[in-house]
């Protein structure tokens, strides 16, 4: 069988790599609507070779659709999510909007690929956020070996979490910096980011934390289906442009070894253990970029208590921490026979 599948968003940085990873994963596709804002109008993305036509998003863009891939901002989702599933699509939707509804999974497909079937309530699956995504991979292994309590998570994150603009600023930046000898501008942030790390990001809560911190705190119960882990995060942007990196204290409830966290992990799905020190090999964004799996290393247990681990998570945060996990859900959707 074949697919009616439109993107929403198609021009952006996450819609292009849906586009990519339709094509690479060779996802079986009857028709591709590709739907962008009115600035968009008339542009052309490839697609297997052939050249599609952009189209505004508008009433009548979802009829015939059964997947909808949104990542077009947490407005137009709000917006045109429930429209999409009226028409009959299922929606995956990238953006916050939907996430912690408890009427919308909340899906990563390596932890709780069960939870995919949720969707026939509101006809929306949510895909998590880009740095809570990688995070799970490798947390619910440890999980089911070990019991996970407490994780301490801090956060360095590519420019490209924030869309294909802020690519563009960087970029921008260092040239300014490098190259024409000027004062770098910054539009985006609120700070310059090339040469620099900022400690801010989405906008501050009354608790002193981020919305983004506090996603990683939300959403990581929500996908684990676990109350009882308690999350505290400090996410920060970094002049990277594809890969998010995470450096994370874990506290289990049964001690393990280093050694047997890398064993379960060197087994878990899409997960790849890169811990070899001595050979200076760890995980790293530039190796992370353009592939799906999580690369996790620098696994050590904790010398400040008994049941710790210490360890090092990157993955590229446009493919894993949104373009193909979505895909992924999408062929959840098939493999489950739900549509
Ligand atoms: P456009 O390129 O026409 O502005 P990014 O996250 O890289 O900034 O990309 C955002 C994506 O969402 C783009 O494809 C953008 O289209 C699309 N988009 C933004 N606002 C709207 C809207 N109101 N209707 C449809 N698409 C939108």
């Amino acid at each position: 069988k074949q697919y009616r599948v439109a993107v929403a968003g198609a021009t952006g940085a996450v819609g292009n790599q849906m586009i990519q990873c339709l094509e690479e994963r060779d996802f079986p596709i009857g028709e591709l609507r590709l739907l962008a804002s009115e600035r968009s109008r008339g542009k052309r993305l490839k697609y297997k070779g052939e050249d599609i036509e952009v189209q505004v998003l508008g009433e009548g863009s979802f009829q015939g659709v059964d997947i909808a891939l949104f990542s077009a901002g947490g407005g137009t989702s709000l917006e045109w999510s429930p429209k999409a599933a009226q028409a009959g699509a299922v929606v995956i939707d990238n953006s916050a909007a939907w996430r912690m509804d408890p009427e919308v999974p909340l899906v990563v497909p390596e932890v709780n690929p069960h939870a995919v079937a949720g969707f026939k309530k509101k006809g929306i699956i949510a895909n998590p956020n880009c740095s809570t995504i990688q995070m799970v991979v490798v947390l619910k292994p440890i999980h089911d070996l070990a019991g996970i309590e407490r994780v301490v998570v801090s956060t360095y994150q590519a420019v490209s979490g924030t869309g294909q603009k802020a690519i563009v600023e960087l970029q921008g930046q260092l040239k300014a910096i490098y190259c024409q000898d000027a004062q770098p501008q910054a539009k985006v942030y609120p700070h310059v980011i090339a040469q620099n790390v900022l400690p801010h990001i989405d906008i501050f809560l009354d608790n002193g934390y981020t919305k983004e911190e506090m996603k990683m705190v939300h959403e990581t119960v929500k996908i684990m289906e676990d109350p009882t882990i308690k999350v505290s995060a400090t996410c920060v942007r970094v002049p990277v442009i594809y890969g998010h990196s995470e450096a994370c204290n874990i506290t289990t409830a049964r001690k393990i070894s280093a050694q047997q966290a890398r064993e379960a992990l060197a087994k878990a799905p899409g997960v790849k253990v890169v811990d070899d020190p001595a050979n200076k090999l760890y995980p790293m964004p530039l190796d992370a970029a353009g592939q799906d799996l999580t690369l996790v290393g620098r696994i050590r247990e904790d010398v400040s208590q008994e049941k710790g681990l210490d360890l090092w998570l990157v993955a590229d945060n446009i493919r894993k921490g949104a373009a193909a996990n979505a895909v992924q859900i999408a062929e959840l959707l098939i493999a489950g026979g739900h549509i």
